[in-house]
Order: C-alpha cells, then structure tokens, then sequence
C-alpha cells in the first residue's frame, strides 16, 4: 500500500468534531458585524505578488520572508496566495470604483497564507475576521473598531484581552523621527541582530517590531515617536483616548506598538492576551491613510482590523467554552425493496419541513441500522419497512429520552419532531 498523504506544514484540517465552535464564532460575528453596518466582501486568495509588495512594505518580515510566491508557469505572472485581506479589498474597491458613492464598510473573512514558523496559534495557513472602514478620516471610525472588537469579546465569552494603543503620526513627523531612531540604532549597533542592522537603513522603525528579546534593552531605550508629532497628530490621538474612556473601555498607550505592516499612520493598536503564550495577539489594525493612493486610487483616508480566528478559538477553549456538537434530527431506518421508494419520499418530506434527517445507506438488517441510528447521535429513528411502505405509514422511535415506538403518517410524525425541539431553536 502507498504511504498516506500528510497535510502540508502549519496547515490544519478543521475536522467534524471542530467545525461547531467555528461556526458558533462565524455567526456570532457575522451577526455583529452586520450590526455595526459592515457589509461582507470576498477577494481571490490569490493576487499579483506585487499588490502585496506595494501594501505591506518591501522591508517587512511578510514580504521578506513569509509570502508563498510562485510564478504562473502558464502565462509568467508572479503571485501570491494572500497574506492578509487589507490590500486585496482596498484593490477590490478601486478596481470596482467602490468609493463613487461615498465611505464604505467592509467585512471579510477567510484563510491567509505566511510562511511562518509553526507553533501553537501561529500557523501557515490561518483564518482573519477582519473589516476595513473606507473614507473615513476621524478618530470616530478608529473608536467604533476598537468598541466592535470590546463587543466580540463580550458576545465570544472572553476576557483578559487587554488593549493597547499608539500613534505612527503623519508623514512628516515620521520622516523626523527615522532619523532619530536611525542615529541612535546607529550607535547601538554592536548590540543589533543581523536583520536589525539590515533594517536600520532601510526600514528603522521594523527593527521596534523585532521578536528577538536579546534586542528589547536597546528597543526600551529608543527614541519614542510619540514624544515628536504634528498638533493635528497629537489632536486625532488625544480625541481617540478620549472616545474610548467615554465608552468605558480600559487601554494603555504602548510607545513600541509598531506593527509589522508598513501602510499604517496615525492611530495603531493590538488586542493581546497573555493565555497562549508567545503568541499574544488575537487582533490588530489601525488607521492607513496613504494606501487607496498608494495603490493608485484618489486620496481616501481609512482604518481597519483583523483578528485571528485560531487564536480566539483557543482562547475559547480555554475558557471552557464547548459548542454542541451537531447532531442530526433523525435517522431514517429502512428495509425491503417495497419499503426504499417510500423511505426516500419520507426523508424528503421530512427536509421539507425543515428537519435535518440521515437516510440510511448501504443496507443492513434493522437491528445493525439501530445501532447506527443510535451513533449518529439522532433524537429519532424513522423506521421504514414493507409493512409501514403499504400502510403508507411511518414508525417513530425516540432515541434519547425514552417513549413508545408508534405508527403514524409522515406529516404527524414531522409535527411531533418539531414539536419535541428546544423552544429557541423552533
Ligand atoms: P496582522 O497583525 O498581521 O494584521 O494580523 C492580524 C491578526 O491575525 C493577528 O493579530 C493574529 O491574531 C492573526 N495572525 C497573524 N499571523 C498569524 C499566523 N501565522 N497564525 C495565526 N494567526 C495569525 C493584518 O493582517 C492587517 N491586515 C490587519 C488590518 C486590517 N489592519 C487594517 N486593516
């Protein structure tokens, strides 16, 4: 026998048993999304490796060393499977001129690629619930993010994610501040990692973003942009702390929070938590005024989020939060040829009542169909044999609380199914 083909590295089957607590988390938020007015978008996973190179920074640890690339044998186009979902739907809304007709809310979700090291919440191929708010210039929009994200938590059942916040300013205190940091990397430089040396020409401010710990005394030590900015800057910043006070959210002003893309500016901020080790951020986002033109749009200022799907979930899991697993309604049992064409009308009147029913398949004799009936963990059987074919009848048997097995039409029997559900769910 050939050997079993494996998954490929840090990409994960999400199997049966797991797909309730995904779908719990994918309707919990694509309900409070749309409660907050963001309409869903989908993109190709796949777009042109430059979308990203322009976007997300030459100079970044994505677009050095974490982008599945490959070129298109068939017509020479390089491409790349999405590391994240920002610059496909700001690519999406200028592509279809989105923005005519004034700001827009956006929502997507769906797996994303980088080539990381694999550990536990971090992986390959992961899952972002992310939104991006076009057109929209004040720290308004920045607030009604970060109070989504508080709402996710609340609505998800967790808690200990502490949120932080900083500025990247505007461009020109930026430009001023580079230098800063550059000059001072600069004579620290017998203390810097390799890929901190390379960046302190290139990309100063990636080397604040470093993961390397033997780095954070001379990170601690650094200039702080914060110290440094335009009024306007400071203003959007002060209004922003202000606004999240007034919604009686807890937050602390981190002076490192660099983050690992380059299109920021403005307002940035991270949800961490401390319960998954070194992986301690479940969301992240921020404002990234100059990309719509960057990517060659008009001038449009706008923000956004994504959050790590895996990451909550774990943080779920420990909290001890199980989604039921899914179980069907009924089981639908059948023997003898007379009895087949009857069971399949029956399994279809059943669907038409908006009931979830298994029909048996592969034959067998009743007492073997029970069992199975049984494992699927079904509330009812549905037993259909030639006796019950002619009567034009059905057996109803419950499986898990007991009662009589009784003969009965089709229709009384789906009334009774119906009847017998949680009231929530009817
Ligand atoms: P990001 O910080 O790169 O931002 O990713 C957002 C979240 O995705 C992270 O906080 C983390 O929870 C999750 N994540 C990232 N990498 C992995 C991985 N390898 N395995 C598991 N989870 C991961 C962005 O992607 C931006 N596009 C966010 C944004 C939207 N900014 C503005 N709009």
């Amino acid at each position: 026998m050939s050997e079993t083909l494996q998954a490929v590295r840090g990409m994960n089957d999400i199997l049966p048993e797991d797909t309730p607590a995904w779908e719990y988390f994918e309707q919990t938020v694509a309900k409070w999304l749309r409660a907050y007015g963001y309409r869903n978008i989908r993109t190709p996973v796949l777009e042109r490796t430059e979308l990203f190179v322009r976007s997300i920074g030459e100079v970044t640890d994505i677009v050095e060393k974490e982008m599945y690339s490959f070129v298109d044998a068939l017509n020479g186009e390089t491409l790349t499977l999405r590391p994240e979902g920002t610059a496909a739907c700001v690519r999406a809304v200028l592509q279809h001129n989105l923005l005519y007709p004034g700001p827009q809310r956006l929502a997507y979700a769906g797996p994303m690629f980088r080539h990381e090291r694999p550990q536990k919440g971090r992986y390959r191929q992961f899952h972002q619930v992310g939104v991006e708010a076009l057109g929209f210039a004040g720290p308004d929009v920045d607030v009604e993010h970060i109070a989504m994200c508080a709402r996710l938590w609340k609505a998800l059942g967790l808690d200990g994610i502490r949120l932080q916040i900083n500025t990247l300013g505007g461009p020109v205190a930026r430009a001023r501040y580079r230098g800063r940091l550059t000059q001072y990397l600069e004579a620290h430089q017998d203390h810097l990692d390799e890929d901190a040396r390379r960046r302190l020409h290139t990309n100063p401010l990636r080397v604040l973003d470093t993961k390397n710990s033997h780095l954070a005394a001379v990170v601690a030590g650094a200039p702080r942009l914060l110290d440094d900015l335009e009024p306007e800057s400071l203003a959007h910043f002060e209004q922003l702390q202000e606004m999240i006070r007034a919604l009686g959210l807890e937050f602390e002003v981190n002076p490192r929070l660099v983050r690992g893309l380059d299109y920021y500016n403005l307002t940035v901020f991270e949800w961490i938590t401390d319960r998954l080790g070194a992986q301690s951020a479940v969301c992240a986002g921020g404002r990234y005024d100059g990309l719509v033109a960057q990517l060659g749009g008009k001038p449009q200022p706008a923000c956004g989020f994504a959050m790590g799907v895996e990451r909550l979930l774990a943080l779920m899991q420990d909290a001890g939060q199980v989604a039921a697993p899914w179980r069907p309604e009924i089981y639908l049992a059948h023997s003898g040829e007379g009895a087949q064409a009857h069971a399949l009308r029956v399994v279809e009147q059943m669907r038409d009542q908006g009931l979830s029913a298994v029909l048996h398949c592969g034959g067998g004799s009743f007492k073997s169909q029970m069992k199975k009936a049984d494992a699927s963990g079904a509330l009812f059987a549905l037993i259909v044999g030639e006796e019950e074919a002619r009567a034009g009848k059905v057996s109803l048997k419950p499986l898990r609380e007991g009662g009589e097995q009784v003969s009965l039409d089709a229709g009384e029997a789906a009334r009774r199914i119906l009847a017998a559900r949680p009231a929530d769910a009817r």
